[in-house]
């Protein structure tokens, strides 16, 4: 597995430190409120774990789980929900917590479906933000560490489902895949 790995782009120092800092503005920013924090499965449970354990006020956690439509579609910004969270977050501040923000789609569709549903509000929390590949504007409120436009796996971000285990990220070698389109 190792020797398919071109590069490290972020270590996991570099990635355990951002947890911290994230994690301490938030525990700042949401005392005295009743915060529900919802991992996006499956890449998002990696940073999801490490955020957490930095938070120091009570907090509700939560899971949803989806899947976009496929390439063709994606673009249309659907996702298909496959589990939802089971709290109600009515009256409730919303955090979402992602590994990767990328074309912008996946947590455009999922804070409306959200704010649909009478929470207080609705941020946005990302470990990994890639703007050059956004195609809807949207707002980030917790942003971690910014990315080139590299294809990467590791901490949560699978290739094939494959490498989600990788305690950094990494750039793949391109002789692991082929077809560019293939890697969503
Ligand atoms: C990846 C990543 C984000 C999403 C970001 O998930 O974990 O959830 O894509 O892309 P976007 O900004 O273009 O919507 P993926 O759909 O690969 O599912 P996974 O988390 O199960 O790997
Ligand atoms: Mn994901
Ligand atoms: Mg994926």
């Amino acid at each position: 597995m190792i020797n398919q790995i071109k590069e490290i782009l972020v270590t996991r120092e570099e990635l355990k430190n951002n947890a911290k800092e994230l994690g301490k503005r938030i525990s700042s920013d949401y005392e005295g409120k009743e915060l529900v924090l919802i991992g996006v499965l499956k890449g998002g449970v990696v940073f999801f774990a490490d955020l957490i354990r930095e938070i120091t006020i009570p907090i509700d956690v939560d899971f949803i789980s989806v899947s976009s439509y496929g390439n063709s579609t994606k673009s249309s910004g659907v996702v298909r929900i496959i589990k939802d969270i089971d709290i109600d977050i009515t009256n409730k501040h919303v955090l979402i917590v992602e590994d990767l923000v990328d074309t912008g789609l996946t947590l455009h569709y999922l804070k409306s479906m959200f704010e649909a549903r009478g929470p207080k509000d609705v941020k946005i929390c990302t470990a990994l933000d890639k703007p050059s590949r956004r195609k809807v504007d949207l707002e980030i409120d917790y942003k971690g560490i910014t990315i080139p436009d590299k294809f990467v796996v590791g901490y949560g971000l699978d290739y094939a489902e494959k490498y989600r285990n990788l305690p950094d990220v990494c750039v793949l070698d391109s002789s692991v895949y082929t077809d560019k389109e293939d890697m969503d």
